[in-house]
């Protein structure tokens, strides 16, 4: 299998690395604009395997895409980052261009890749890529549930002094404040979460969860790339070993949960045809009203991207 991961920056890096080092991906390609930045990093990590044990490939490219040709799954991590004081939103129109021109280049070099989107605003770049690629709506999704519910489940390990292993839960909406973790979906080695924690403690996880991406920006002066590198390379594992995994992944709704045409982030199987199913929750009146919030929001910016795609 052949992997490309375009940004070779804290994220992109990240995830290359990570599909090194567990092995999945036999050949890894590396894409940044930065003149030789790839390709340094690439040899890093490659330079890494007969310490760490593994034999995939890296190799790093300076924007030549014909080194990705044939690439079964391609990652996009290029755009800015968010600073301190910034939303995701504000990235909007630097990182339209770069996901359009990326995208424009993988589909030249692999018509039939499946498109991974890490770059923020996560569900309106991946909107991009969608209308770039003008790939069916499987085959282009975005990366974010999978790093939120992360943070949601580390705040609950630490809470609750259990394994992080062993929580599981799910969580909806866009890659903003306004996403919804969904509490009714969260368990603790199969007891629901409720059960284990009083709801004062829960509210306020939760809120520390909408917020995480904040929280680190302020502590690091850029955004973090450990959780969400190793979060993207957990879809491109799912796809290649066609492990039909269950995650909260950002796709264009088609009517599932009421929504038409927005892209949401929601409970998918991801195989290898990329997004196999969306799973469709019977949520409640609450859920619903904040999902509703969320679709809002992340419409107002596809239509800003609209504009923008227009002028
Ligand atoms: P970074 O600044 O470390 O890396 C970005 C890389 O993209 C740089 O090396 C830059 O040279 C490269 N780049 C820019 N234009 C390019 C182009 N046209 N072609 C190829 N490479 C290009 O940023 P970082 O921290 O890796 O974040 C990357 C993106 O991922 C940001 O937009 C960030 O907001 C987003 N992000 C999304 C998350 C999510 O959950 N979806 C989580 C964390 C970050
Ligand atoms: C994060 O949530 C900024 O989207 C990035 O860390």
């Amino acid at each position: 299998m052949k992997v490309t991961v375009v940004g070779a920056g804290n994220v992109g890096a990240t995830c290359a690395d990570v599909l090194a080092y567990r092995e999945i991906a036999n050949e890894i390609v590396l894409v940044d604009i930065k003149e030789g930045v790839a390709e340094g990093k690439a040899l890093d990590i490659w330079q890494k395997a007969p310490i760490n044990l593994y034999d995939s490939r890296t190799v790093g490219s300076t924007n030549d895409y014909a080194k990705t040709a044939g690439s079964d799954v391609v990652v996009i991590t290029s755009g800015l980052p968010r600073k301190p004081g910034m939303s995701r939103d504000d990235l909007i129109e630097t990182n339209a261009g770069i996901v359009k021109s990326v995208t424009e280049n993988i589909i030249k070099h692999s018509p039939d890749a499946i498109i991974i989107v890490v770059s923020n605003p996560l569900d309106v770049m991946t909107y991009q890529a969608h209308l770039t690629s003008g790939k069916s709506r499987n085959k282009v999704m975005g990366m974010a549930g999978i790093l939120d519910t992360g943070r949601y489940r580390a705040f609950l390990a630490e809470e609750l002094n259990v394994s992080p292993k062993d929580i599981q839960a799910v969580l909806m909406g866009g890659h903003g404040d306004t996403m919804v973790p969904l509490p009714r979906y969260t368990t603790v080695g199969g007891i629901p979460v409720t059960e284990m924690i009083a709801k004062d403690k829960l509210d306020a996880i939760i809120q520390r969860t909408k917020t995480g991406g904040g929280e680190l920006v302020k502590l690091m002066g850029t955004s973090a790339w450990y959780a969400p590198g190793s979060a993207a390379a957990q879809m491109v594992e799912a796809i290649v070993r066609d492990q039909k995994r269950v995650f909260p992944v950002c796709i264009k709704l088609e009517g599932e949960y009421g929504i038409e045409g927005t892209y949401l982030g929601v409970p998918v199987i991801l195989g290898k045809n990329g997004i196999e199913k969306v799973i469709e929750l019977d949520l409640n009146d609450e859920e619903k009203a904040d999902l509703e919030t969320s679709r809002t929001h992340v419409k107002e910016v596809m239509d800003v991207l609209d504009k923008l795609n227009s002028k």
